[in-house]
């Protein structure tokens, strides 16, 4: 198709279609209109001088009008909180129908229309106050009551920011006068002796005046309990509401919420959920903000006795919503921080893995032994707040040794190490009042300074790792250092940088020597030029039109051509026409002629979407509704397994051998919809097997064809938490080094025990030859290798029979592999090895119909 050149638009003058093609009318009367050329553009001009003026005097009144007229005036709302000290808490001052919350309330408009009248800014545009909540002081004796207000003003749109600099002039009014005691400007006229205020202007998506339902929920967390958007779990939460939920504990406790489920839509501009260390929504004492499904830990705790939760909808109804459960914790003095000592030892931010509460301060003092010098490894750690780069100035960690200090603060996915030249350590922690995150856990050592890793190699960043692994290709140390200055073995290559890696990491297509070395000089041919995969060199366009290159590998070819010859790069379709596009099955475009590549598509998506596992960490409820436990009579859970459809299971053959009447179905029970072993919701759906169909070459000593297919004794009704994975088609591409998902209530380490909650991990696809040479020849062409090399991270005892998960470009879940056997669980370089599916699928479409 051309592109049309804009410099080039068609005109009348030119298109030489134009004349012979349009024939204009004739005129009723065509004698005025036969007017002397030179008059007509003299009235032309004057017409043209006329609109220019007009334009110029539009221009100037909206000009005007916007910027410069003084009594253009928008709304403008602050959400604030006042301590007041000379009043007590009434549990009357709860119910705003009382006489008690009127009288109060009624104060409090009074003070804040006296505080704004001290203020030229604020008096002018102030309109009115209401007050929203009270709740009881921080039990100090400082604060008596907490008032909860609004407040409107009526602003001039130019004199916006100005405003919104006088609403945070009121907070420092206490803090830039000590002398004062903290009081605010107590006059005689004064109605309250108002000691802190904090206020910030609304977040404009809670002010939308479309909700259709506005509701505000008052929860005492004395007592347990659980709280949950409208319709949970039964029906999706109800479009274009905001809701409001104010927690209140007793005095000097924390309230805590925990989220069990949380679903909502993925984009956070429409549907939110936010909470807040207030009742109202003041948006610096905002904790957090979430939308979506969020994989973090959702449990968060308060600074002081009260908590608002909000929830905003948008105007479409599609999402579950969430349950959490509310309690309250009571304030201590030893939270965190303390004195600690002896050769080694661990500390953690208050709560963890929680989410740590704001206004958060702990001092560890650490002492080991006198003549040793001290270290700190944080093994996890997540304190940020949004906003916060390299300065740390929000949430942070200090460590203090010796005369200097170093802030810490961000995410670090590694571990991280600090150490002292003497036998102590300072550590503090601060969080400021909104944004929490889930913090940090450490533990600290003893060495001695002539030998910091007796026995290990001690890494420059302080790390000790295993002699073995330095100079083994792997960065362990996570700073490089014990793979410096090494000494290649045959086995290994030399990159330019120095290190050795592994020969066969040559040309796999990741950079492992960090320099690129290992990539270098893969492909023999030149510029334009693509290498087919029996190694033939053709120009980039001729590569997919199954001429030049006969074997390409399709992963290159992006639109489905229809071949003559298929191959196993092709997609056959129903019509047993191929087609060479990668992976065509269900990624939305109809790809065969018989679209038969779109069909039966209900699969490997969660119905809500905005839209043994060892090294692997919990999962969300109905983050893999395909995964199933499978209960062995009197065992109970005993293997994992997939659902393929609402009648048929996917397992590996091992879990039901005969041995031990394994393979007898009334002695199996599967759990659909499970999260927690033990735990069945409403949900969960507990089925009988009818029949289990072991593949008949299955080879126990090998573990070769190592599938079996569950037929359930009735359809199960699927839900947000059942749903089926895709099967890949018996060409479907998994090119190795992608990444994929094991699930499973397996055990967390070799030898260890299994998990009660839904364990995931991620791991990659191995080449093949690479695997076989690790697993020593066991590897056959049915099975597929997929872990972390490095080690850490694999399938381990019980996760048997669960699915090895590859999500396609599209979003969708395909199932790649079933966990089959390992080498030992998570050992560095040996992979798990799962049952390659591709190489299943005719039989399971012969025996299941699917
Ligand atoms: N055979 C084991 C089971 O029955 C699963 C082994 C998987 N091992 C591994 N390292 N990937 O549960």
């Amino acid at each position: 198709m051309d592109v049309m050149d804009p410099g080039a638009k068609s005109s009348p003058i030119q298109d030489p279609d134009w004349d012979s093609a349009l024939q204009f009318l004739p005129a009723a009367d065509s004698r005025p209109l036969e007017k002397r050329p030179g008059g007509r553009r003299l009235w032309l001009g004057l017409g043209l001088l006329l609109c220019a003026l007009l334009l110029v005097l539009l221009t100037t009144v909206l000009v005007w009008h916007f910027h410069l007229r003084s009594d253009v005036r928008v709304k403008k709302t602050y959400i604030g909180s006042m301590g007041i000290a000379d009043q007590r808490f009434l549990t009357t001052h709860e119910d705003p129908t009382s006489l008690e919350f009127r009288r109060l309330a009624a104060l409090v408009a009074k003070q804040l229309k006296l505080l704004y009248s001290k203020n030229s800014e604020l008096s002018k545009y102030f309109l009115e106050s209401t007050v929203q909540a009270f709740s009881e002081g921080d039990g100090s004796g400082r604060e008596g009551v907490v008032a909860y207000y609004q407040s409107e003003f009526q602003v001039p749109v130019q004199r916006k920011d100005l405003l919104d600099e006088a609403i945070k002039s009121l907070e420092k009014t206490e803090v830039d006068q000590p002398g004062r005691h903290g009081r605010l400007l107590l006059k005689p006229q004064d109605a309250l002796n108002v000691r802190s205020v904090v206020s910030g202007a609304l977040d404009p998506r809670m002010a939308t005046p479309t909700f259709i339902a506005q509701k505000v929920f008052t929860l005492h967390v004395r007592k347990e309990g659980m709280l949950q958007s409208p319709g949970f779990p039964d029906s999706p939460y109800p479009p274009n509401t905001y809701l409001q939920w104010r927690l209140r504990a007793q005095p000097r406790h924390r309230v805590q919420l925990v989220f069990h489920t949380f679903i909502l839509e993925e984009n956070c501009q429409r549907d939110f959920i936010k909470i807040y260390d207030s009742l109202a929504p003041i948006e610096h004492r905002m904790l957090t903000e979430k939308c979506g499904y969020p994989h973090e830990p959702m449990v968060f705790l308060t600074s002081g006795n009260v908590m608002l939760l909000t929830l905003v909808t948008s105007a479409e109804k599609n999402f579950p919503g969430f349950r959490a459960s509310y309690s309250q914790i009571p304030i201590t003095n030893d939270t965190c921080g303390g004195k600690l000592s002896g050769r080694n030892g661990s500390f953690t931010s208050p709560f963890f893995p929680a989410n740590y509460p704001p206004a958060a301060s702990c001092v560890w003092d650490i002492q080991v032994p006198m003549g040793n010098f001290l270290k700190v490894q944080f093994t996890s750690f997540s304190v940020s707040g949004p906003g916060q780069k390299g300065s740390c100035t929000r949430d942070y960690v200090e460590v203090h040794r010796q005369s200097s200090s170093s802030r810490l603060c961000g995410s670090r996915p590694d571990s991280t190490v600090v150490s002292s030249r003497s036998n102590q350590m300072t550590v503090r922690f601060k969080s400021d009042s909104s944004y929490v995150d889930a913090g940090f856990s450490a533990i600290y050592e003893a060495f001695v300074p002539t030998d910091p890793c007796p026995g290990r190699f001690p890494c420059l960043n302080n790390m000790c790792v295993n002699i073995s692994l330095q100079c083994d290709g792997w960065d362990d140390c996570g700073d490089d250092s014990d793979e410096e200055n090494c000494q290649c073995q045959a086995s290994q290559m030399r990159c330019r940088n120095g290190h050795c890696k592994p020969q066969f990491w040559k040309c796999d297509g990741v950079d492992d020597c960090g320099d690129n070395t290992d990539e270098e000089n893969c492909g023999q041919c030149g510029a334009g030029l693509v290498q087919c995969p029996d190694g033939l060199c053709v120009p980039d366009k001729l590569h997919c039109d199954q001429k030049h290159c006969h074997t390409a590998d399709h992963a290159h070819c992006k639109n489905a051509l229809q071949v003559q010859t298929c191959t196993p790069h092709t997609h056959k379709c129903r019509s047993g026409r191929c087609i060479t596009k990668l992976n065509p099955e269900c990624d939305g475009e109809d790809d065969c002629d018989d679209n038969s590549d779109e069909e039966n598509c209900a699969c490997g998506v969660r119905p809500y979407r905005s839209s043994r596992i060892v090294g692997g960490q919990t999962s969300r409820e109905g983050e893999w509704p395909w995964q199933v436990s499978l209960h062995f009579r009197g065992k109970g859970h005993t293997c994992g397994a997939s659902v393929l459809s609402d009648r048929w299971l996917l397992t590996a053959a091992h879990c039901v051998q005969e041995a031990a009447g394994y393979s007898k179905e009334d002695q199996w029970e599967a759990f659909l919809g499970l999260h927690i072993q033990n735990q069945v919701n409403q949900w969960t759906v507990k089925k009988n097997i009818r029949r289990i169909i072991r593949h008949p070459d299955y080879d126990p000593p090998t573990y070769n064809n190592d599938l079996a297919l569950m037929e359930l004794d009735g359809p199960v009704a699927l839900n947000q938490n059942i749903w089926p994975i895709c099967l890949p088609s018996a060409t479907h591409h998994f090119p190795a080094g992608s990444a994929a998902w094991i699930t499973g209530w397996g055990t967390t380490r070799e030898g260890g025990f299994t998990a009660a909650i839904l364990q995931k991990a991620e791991v990659r696809l191995v080449n093949q030859t690479v695997c076989s040479s690790l697993l020593e020849g066991q590897i056959t062409e049915v099975m597929l290798c997929a872990g972390v090399l490095k080690g850490g991270v694999d399938a381990c005892q019980g996760d048997s029979g669960g699915p090895l998960t590859v999500m396609a470009p599209s979003g969708r879940s395909f199932l790649a592999g079933v966990v089959s056997w390992g080498d030992g669980c998570a050992r560095r370089n040996k992979p798990g090895v799962y049952v390659r599916i591709t190489r299943y699928r005719d039989w399971i479409r012969d025996q299941s119909g699917l």
